[in-house]
């Protein structure tokens, strides 16, 4: 049967838990040059209207070791919904290809395109959510912590699509999310409330960036302004400066906390040099995750098809 990751919510807490476990034995397979040929034959059309390094490549790359084919479109092949309709591409994709992946601004056309879509769709990031780089964040933070239950996470900043992907896994991993931002930067407060009443985890958001971090385990900053709002910049420097993470806000943290961020970075701006640099960030090793984690997400997407 065909299923989708537009969200994380769309798995069940077993079935993010069960990924992570494949993504670490895809990994470790992986570095003795022994990864299996779990995808051959199959072929992958990734679509993207935004730029990206991480994303692209790690899929790219991942399809690859699975024994896949990738394909790449960008919006210089063809703009969705202004050459053909969005149905009409999902089911023209549908013939050619075992899965579609799309990077673009409105979450709606993702769920529009699923809607229309005979094959699986992945979301590579939307406006609203980037669950594929949240579910290679928890595999960082089980590889590094030894687990992912009931961690206490500070996420400082911008709220945008990595908050909301961090409520999301909330909702389905219990944990101890502090929201660090301004009153002018808020989140989805309905959203908020929705995970709270779930009440899988303690979620609070805060105006204090040291109550945020007051004893967290992982850091976890992204830039202030998203891709497509670049222009809001220098509102948000002064809004957020408060909720920099730098070495004086990282001294209220746990002693061996680590720092996380999905990247790109704006050095001294979200995240000082000092910190991104210094011996508690990972962030390499996050950007590296998103290769396992990614192809533990679609090896389980191809399984579920075929059923
Ligand atoms: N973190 C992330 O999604 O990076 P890219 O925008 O480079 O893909
Ligand atoms: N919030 C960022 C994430 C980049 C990976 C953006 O949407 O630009």
């Amino acid at each position: 049967m065909k299923r989708d990751f537009i969200s994380i919510l769309d798995w069940t807490s077993e079935e993010i838990r069960s990924n992570l476990d494949l993504a670490v034995e895809l990994k470790d397979q992986t570095k003795e040059g022994k990864c299996p040929h779990l995808l051959q034959g199959k072929t992958f059309g990734l679509f993207f209207q935004k730029p990206s390094l991480r994303t692209r490549l790690s899929f790219e790359v991942g399809i690859t070791q699975l024994g896949g084919t990738s394909i790449v479109l960008t919006e210089q092949d063809f703009k969705i919904g202004e050459r053909e309709t969005v149905s009409d591409v999902a089911r023209v994709m549908s013939r050619y290809v075992d899965c579609i992946l799309i990077r673009t601004f409105s979450h709606q056309m993702v769920l529009d395109l699923s809607k229309h879509a005979t094959v699986p769709v992945v979301n590579m990031l939307t406006d609203f959510n980037h669950p594929c780089q949240v579910m290679s964040d928890m595999l960082t933070i089980k590889e590094k912590l030894g687990r992912i239950d009931n961690v206490r996470i500070a996420y400082l900043g911008d709220s945008n699509n990595m908050t909301n992907s961090w409520l999301n896994i909330a909702a389905r991993i219990p944990l101890d999310l502090r929201i660090g931002t301004s009153p002018k930067t808020l989140p989805d407060m309905e959203l908020v409330r929705k995970i709270q009443e779930i009440g899988i985890s303690s979620i609070k958001v805060t105006h204090s960036a040291t109550e945020a971090v007051d004893g967290a385990e992982v850091l976890y900053t992204d830039v202030w302004a998203s891709m497509g709002e670049k222009d809001k910049i220098t509102e948000r420097e002064r809004l957020l400066k408060e909720f920099q993470i730098n070495s004086i806000l990282l001294q209220h943290a746990e002693k061996n906390a680590f720092v996380l961020h999905c990247l790109p970075a704006e050095r001294d701006k979200e995240i000082t040099d000092e910190v991104i640099e210094g011996r508690q960030s990972v962030v390499f090793d996050q950007a590296e995750n998103r290769l396992h984690a990614q192809k533990a997400i679609l090896v389980q997407l191809e399984k579920w098809n075929q059923v």
